[in-house]
């Protein structure tokens, strides 16, 4: 078998808003639109996506949380009726995906192997959070590549930010051994917003984007700042910097999605592609991508022999 590789990752965040705006089929509730930058964001994210033709994206969703250990989807079909806890009025959404379930175990006993609590999710009726769902509905809504979805043990939480993110980076690390071994070109996708100050109140119509602002100037000047360095590729100096953008900017980073992404890729030292930026209910979310075939760091697919 040839050996996998990681051919991209993208910081992929997880506003149901931006599914409520578009008004896709699946999602019950209408908008009158809304965050459009933010999707025309994704429009471009999904063009390069779609260049790379990977054979499964994996996600981290800080959603779906699991208090003991790090768990991964491990049903090959899952369908239902995802629902946003906190905004029911714009996000109850009819998903239906396919699990790459062989990965999936793959990723599970590499990281049980790297010391940490794992496992595979079985229960064939299984609400996927609204995490997982909005982020691969918004960089795939074809919803034609498999994937391997993978919990929030949220270990920063519960013990402190730096020993959970060694977790993750743990986490990233057997999940690229996971997908080397099973020879998948594989995309991740980190469902994080950065700042993450928000409202408390909704606008009486919530797609109404003249009552739409980044909540907090520091959280704003943060992001700034984050993304400025991760376009000039100083992936190190950001790394340096995350506990502490973590503590003002009340990050959603903490989570541990980009930790594992970056991690699983190696930390590569290279520029990444600022897709779009844009404030959600006071929030800061940035669409970037990292394209390691375009970095020379992961061979495009023609060149793989059959
Ligand atoms: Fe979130």
């Amino acid at each position: 078998m040839q050996q996998g590789s990681i051919i991209g990752g993208f910081l992929a965040p997880h506003p149901p808003h931006l599914v409520y705006g578009e008004n896709p089929p699946q999602n019950e509730p209408r908008s009158q639109g809304g965050w459009e930058p933010l999707r025309w964001a994704y429009e471009r994210a999904r063009a390069s996506l779609d260049a790379l033709k990977p054979d499964v994206l994996l996600v981290h969703s800080p959603h779906w949380m699991t208090q003991v250990g790090h768990h991964f989807l491990g049903v090959p079909r899952l369908a239902g009726k995802s629902v946003d806890p906190i905004f029911p009025n714009l996000f109850r959404y009819e998903f239906g995906l396919d699990v790459d379930v062989e990965l999936a175990e793959a990723c599970c006993d590499e990281a049980r192997a790297g010391g940490l609590v794992a496992k595979m999710m079985r229960n064939p009726d299984f609400r996927v959070d609204y995490g997982t769902i909005t982020t691969l509905h918004m960089i795939r809504p074809q919803w034609d590549i498999p994937v391997v979805g993978i919990s929030a043990n949220n270990s920063p939480y519960y013990l402190n930010t730096e020993e959970g993110l060694q977790e993750m980076d743990i986490l990233g690390k057997a999940t690229r051994r996971a997908i080397e071994k099973t020879g998948r070109r594989a995309v991740l996708l980190a469902s994080n917003t950065l700042s993450h100050w928000h409202f408390h109140e909704e606008p009486a119509i919530p797609e109404d984007m003249s009552k739409e602002h980044p909540e907090n100037f520091e959280g704003y000047k943060w992001d700034m700042r984050v993304i400025e360095m991760l376009r000039q590729g100083k992936v190190d100096d950001y790394f340096k910097l995350q506990p502490q953008f973590i503590e003002e900017a009340f990050a959603e980073v903490k989570s541990g999605a980009l930790t594992w992404m970056f991690a699983a890729m190696g930390y590569p030292n290279i520029p990444g592609e600022l897709h779009g930026y844009g404030s959600v209910i006071g929030t800061g979310n940035a669409v970037m991508e990292w394209n390691l075939v375009k970095a020379g760091l992961a061979a495009p697919v023609e060149t793989i022999p059959a």
